[in-house]
């Protein structure tokens, strides 16, 4: 009759059972890791989505109808702005480094700098009252509608509203945090 106080023996075939368990284990787990950080990727230290208040060099109380204002996203800490709306090549969601602020027949509007078309920065041409793309000649009203293609769709906007001080705006963006 067996000792019921005598330790447990360990046998060959349990102890090899118990290490290829855990050998096949440990493989699938560094496997899947890639394909989990693939899917959700964690994000970037010190990234943060937010209002950023631009200091307009123009306040838009001074604007005149039919002008426009251009700004940039901070450098420091390094931030971009979230289009909300756009087609073409631009698309809710995306992120773009510069806008204007219009006013346009009395209505303010804010937009990327983004040409819809393939993405180049597009300028004020104050004698036209238009924003031109330098890459391939699309221009847009200052409504932010299409003048002329190859441009497909108008310009994007950004969602915004008036800073705490008359001359700035808080756009929505996001600090990069690199
Ligand atoms: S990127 Fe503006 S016209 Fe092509």
């Amino acid at each position: 009759m067996a000792d019921a106080a005598a330790p447990r023996r360990i046998t060959r075939r349990t102890f090899l059972g118990w290490w290829l368990a855990s050998l096949m284990t440990a493989t699938v787990i560094t496997g899947l890791l890639p394909i989990l950080v693939f899917f959700w990727p964690a994000p970037p230290k010190g990234q943060k989505k937010g209002p950023i208040n631009i200091a307009l060099q123009t306040p838009i109380n001074q604007l005149q109808d039919g002008d426009a204002v251009k700004f940039d996203a901070p450098r420091n800490p390094n931030s971009a702005f979230i289009m909300a709306d756009g087609g073409g090549d631009n698309a809710p969601g995306e992120l773009d480094f510069g806008g204007f602020v219009v006013k346009n027949q009395g209505k303010v509007s804010v937009f990327a700098i983004n040409c819809s078309h393939l993405g180049c920065s597009v300028a004020l041409n104050k004698d036209a009252k238009t924003f031109d793309c330098p890459c391939h000649g699309s221009r847009f009203h200052l409504d932010g509608t299409v003048l002329r293609g190859p441009a497909p769709v108008p310009l994007s906007h950004l969602a915004w509203k008036q800073g705490a001080n008359p001359g700035d705006i808080e756009v929505e963006g996001i600090v990069l945090g690199f």
